[in-house]
């Protein structure tokens, strides 16, 4: 497919601009642009075709089936967006005062409200725009509530399993502690007995991703929480799978005194390629005063307020109260379940198990256990007996129209298919994933060098991964610059 700019033919106009009534203020030397930019010049209805045509090599929810574990592309119900374009919410500007934005602190304070009786503990912070900030804004709690005790010289160590996602531990470093891993054990549990082995009063808590990145509830939550307890730690729970649990269970009640909630996963959200995000924190009531300022609260006179008098706070972490806009997505969704909230939750582990039992006969099932909202089968079968990859798998579902799972990842789990179907998907749609990964399944043995040069029928075929990932071009005419493709610059 050709570039805009070679669609251009000089002279070419799309539209005419019209002379502006107001005399046009001279720019100073300084600033003017010594030469017109290059733009391309292409009438309006060929820019329409090229962009149209561009927009059809996308793949996102609303074209089709998207199981990225881990990801949880789930769909974003049109009617958030109509909600969100109302123009009380649209047009609000951030530094409007209180008064003129009564209605936009009742819904942040609402969900606020909703995420602390979700989560069963005492105070929210709507503030960090996505679960890492969510995780390095707790830890930053973590850190000055020790240091409030006198004891953040002592305790300098996290504990994070084997199975976490990569922001657990960047987010540690990045809070200035230091990373103790546990291991699994056999069922997918943590393994308790290293865990034992590994806590002491050198400890400053536990990050736990529950239901974890294999897509398990832990088995002996109770056995770790007093693991963590006797050693006076606190524990940290990586909320970013709440869409398995959501009115069954709460990290509060389970001992937790910190999570994370990523409201563009389990609230939907249009996302995906960086954002929008979402990552309020919950907390026990012994962390509210360090939280971050300004906090969201209703007055006595019943009006909404930000208050910024928290001597203890962390600081900000945001612009403003956060990412308005995912507030009002997610507060939409919530609400539009309403009290059957659990139904959301229920749906999305029945839709995973449902795969599970149709798939597990045919790839390898590393923890033979009833899954939560997602799981992670291995194509290690398909590896030895044909040399047929997790790659080739995925690859060979894009000829079949579907967007590939999350692969090689958790880390634990050898040619990993990590699956996420979430709850709006109909059985249908499950059925056709299904009926493609058992067909992939019997071409590996058939036909395994189709799938090693899969895809056949997207506009892009097989990349080169590793010169994908490490010289990505992302500008044009980077190969007319002689410089930067002679020194074999990474963008
Ligand atoms: C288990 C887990 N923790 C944390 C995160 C980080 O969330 P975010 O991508 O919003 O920073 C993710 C993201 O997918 C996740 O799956």
């Amino acid at each position: 497919m050709k570039l805009i700019y070679e669609r251009s033919q000089a002279g070419r106009r799309g539209l005419a601009v019209p002379r502006p009534d107001l005399p046009v203020p001279p720019v100073p030397d300084e600033l003017a642009r010594r030469e017109p930019p290059r733009l391309p010049e292409v009438a309006e209805p060929e820019v329409l075709r090229h962009f149209t045509e561009l927009s059809t090599r996308n793949y996102g929810i609303d074209t089709g089936f998207y199981p990225l574990g881990s990801c949880t592309m789930k769909y974003n119900p049109r009617v958030n967006e109509r909600v969100v374009a109302l123009p009380g919410f649209r047009d609000l500007h951030p530094l409007v005062n209180e008064d003129a934005a009564q209605g936009a602190l009742e819904l942040e304070w609402r969900l606020q409200e909703l995420l602390r009786e979700l989560t069963g503990l005492d105070a929210v912070s709507l503030q960090p725009a996505a679960g890492s900030q969510g995780e390095l804004t707790g830890l930053l709690l973590m850190r000055a509530y020790f240091a409030d005790r006198g004891e953040d010289e002592q305790r300098r160590r996290i504990v994070i399993p084997d199975t976490a996602h990569g922001t657990n531990p960047a987010s540690v470093t990045m809070a200035g502690y230091e990373l103790t891993k546990v291991a699994t054990d056999a069922r997918g549990n943590v393994d308790l007995d290293d865990l034992r082995a590994n806590v002491d009063e050198h400890t400053a808590g536990l990050m736990l991703t529950n239901p974890s990145t294999l897509g398990l509830f832990d088995e002996n939550i109770e056995a770790i929480r007093d693991v963590f307890h006797d050693a006076g730690a606190l524990m940290y729970y990586d909320g970013a799978n709440l869409n398995a649990v959501c009115g069954i269970s709460r990290p509060g009640d389970m001992g937790f005194d910190i999570v994370h909630i990523n409201l563009h996963k389990t609230f939907s959200q249009p996302h995906g390629g960086g954002g929008p995000g979402g990552g309020p924190i919950a907390v026990g009531a012994r962390l509210e005063p360090f939280l971050p300022v300004p906090a969201l609260i209703r007055k006595d006179d019943g009006s909404f307020g930000l208050d910024f008098d928290r001597p203890k706070t962390i600081g900000k972490v945001r612009g403003f109260t956060g990412p308005f806009g995912v507030f009002v997505r997610s507060y939409a969704y919530i609400r539009r379940y309403g009290p059957q909230l659990r139904e959301m939750s229920e749906a999305a582990v029945l839709n995973a198990n449902y795969l599970l039992a149709r798939l597990k006969d045919a790839y390898e099932l590393p923890f033979d256990r009833l899954c939560m909202h997602e799981f992670v089968l291995s194509a290690r079968n398909l590896k030895r007996d044909s040399g047929v990859s997790a790659l080739d798998v995925a690859k060979r579902l894009m000829d079949y129209g579907i967007h590939p799972p999350t692969i090689y990842f958790p880390l634990i789990v050898p040619e990993a298919l990590m699956i996420e179907p979430t709850e709006t998907e109909p059985k249908e749609r499950l059925d056709d994933f299904c009926d493609a990964m058992l067909l992939i399944a019997t071409e590996a043995a058939t036909a395994p060098e189709v799938l090693h040069e899969a895809p056949h029928t997207r506009p892009v075929t097989r990349l080169d991964e590793v010169k994908a990932a490490k010289r990505v071009v992302v500008r044009y005419g980077f190969e007319a610059h002689p410089n930067l493709a002679e020194a074999g610059q990474e963008a």
